[in-house]
């Protein structure tokens, strides 16, 4: 009997979900005969009748899905099923409803690609149905647990690492410090990645206690030294580990690289400008690397359904593609270790974290 398996793409988009896709539809095709089902804006066009969805004709899924940026079937990070928002405000329940429009789909097995709380939610949905779910770690932010890389990290990394390079010669050209403020709602992965790759003089991350007088001391040291201007990255959280509370609290939810901007303005004497990154870090052409990881873990996916198994994750760890129980990934974030390798490379190479270390 051909099974039918169904694919979502679920919260906020990133580079390499095309090339997830094409790898899940086409190891269901060559490797089992099965039929891959699209829906298609996330969880949301389960809730329309006729469901959303399309069939995935395995010869139409040419190479160029694996470069393109985004998700061909589109995304949502508003369609919790538990707590939907309606239009007048209230939040409902309509989770039946999606159940309800899966089993019109007939499926023998669901593939969703979506950060940490994506995942939370589709587990849940898919519990009471019987239909094997198995997800796919995805987020410019790299903070799911039980996965060293999740897609469209490598791509996020690599654009504010292209925009270090942009902004330090404008920097060094007109001797101002250049602060560049980048995503990844509660961690700093993408902050410290691209601080040491980018050679940034200072990287706050929230994960790492900084303060102002700190960052500006360090500055004075460099232009002690003769240097000119300064490459400054700080992550989008980095306000809430500020360690003067009130500044911590004054610390705006949008727009904390202006915020530091001004204050280092004021506490170094020199011109700052700020630069903030936004969904260019989600919207681009994927790296190879986000090809590869996108494409194993897609392949992978498939096959966990195939062994008959649900309620996993797939994942990467130690050079090699895994699949992981679901309970243990939900709800237990991964965020930069403030011990680790990474944090430890950028003191070394001279990085100021903004902390007493
Ligand atoms: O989780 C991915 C992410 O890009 C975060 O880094 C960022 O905080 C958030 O999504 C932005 O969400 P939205 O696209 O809703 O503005």
């Amino acid at each position: 009997m051909t099974k039918r398996i169904g694919i979502l793409t679920s919260g906020g988009d990133c580079a390499g979900l095309n090339a997830t896709i094409r790898a899940v539809a086409l190891r269901a095709h060559h490797g089992y005969g099965w039929t891959t089902i699209g829906i298609g804006r996330g969880t949301l066009g389960l809730l329309e009748r006729p469901v959303e969805a399309v069939v995935l004709d395995p010869a139409r899924l040419d190479s160029a899905l694996a470069r393109q940026g985004g998700t061909f079937l589109g995304s949502t990070n508003r369609g919790d099923p538990f707590a939907y928002p309606m239009p007048d405000g209230r939040l409902k329940d309509r989770s039946g409803e999606m159940v309800d429009g899966l089993k019109q789909l007939r499926l023998d097995g669901l593939i969703g690609v979506g950060g940490d709380g994506s995942l939370d939610i589709l587990r849940r949905l898919l519990a009471p149905s019987g239909i094997p779910f198995v997800g796919v770690p995805k987020t410019i932010d790299n903070d799911v647990g039980q996965t060293e890389r999740a897609v469209g990290y490598s791509t996020a990394v690599a654009i504010a690492t292209e925009a270090l390079d942009r902004l330090q010669p404008t920097g060094a050209s007109h001797e101002r410090v250049m602060v560049l403020e980048v995503m990844g709602r509660d961690a700093g992965h993408i902050a410290i990645a691209a601080g040491i790759a980018g050679a940034a003089d200072v990287v706050l991350i929230p994960e790492v206690r900084w303060s102002l007088d700190r960052v500006a001391g360090h500055i004075a040291r460099l232009r002690a030294e003769g240097r000119t201007s300064a490459l400054v990255v700080v992550a989008e959280a980095a306000g809430q580990s500020d360690e003067a509370s009130d500044a911590a609290a004054d610390a705006p939810d949008h727009g904390v690289g202006e915020w530091l901007a001004k204050r280092l303005a004021k506490a170094t004497g020199a011109e700052a400008r700020a630069t903030v990154l936004g969904h260019v870090q989600r919207g681009a052409m994927p790296t190879a690397e986000d090809r590869l990881l996108a494409s194993a873990l897609g392949v992978r996916a498939v096959d966990v359904l195939a062994d008959g198994k649900g309620d996993r994750m797939v994942a990467w760890w130690n050079r090699q593609v895994i699949d992981v129980p679901l309970d243990k990934v939900v709800g237990r974030s991964r965020t930069v270790d403030p011990g680790g390798s990474l944090v430890r490379t950028a003191r070394a190479l001279g990085i100021c974290l903004g902390d007493s270390a």
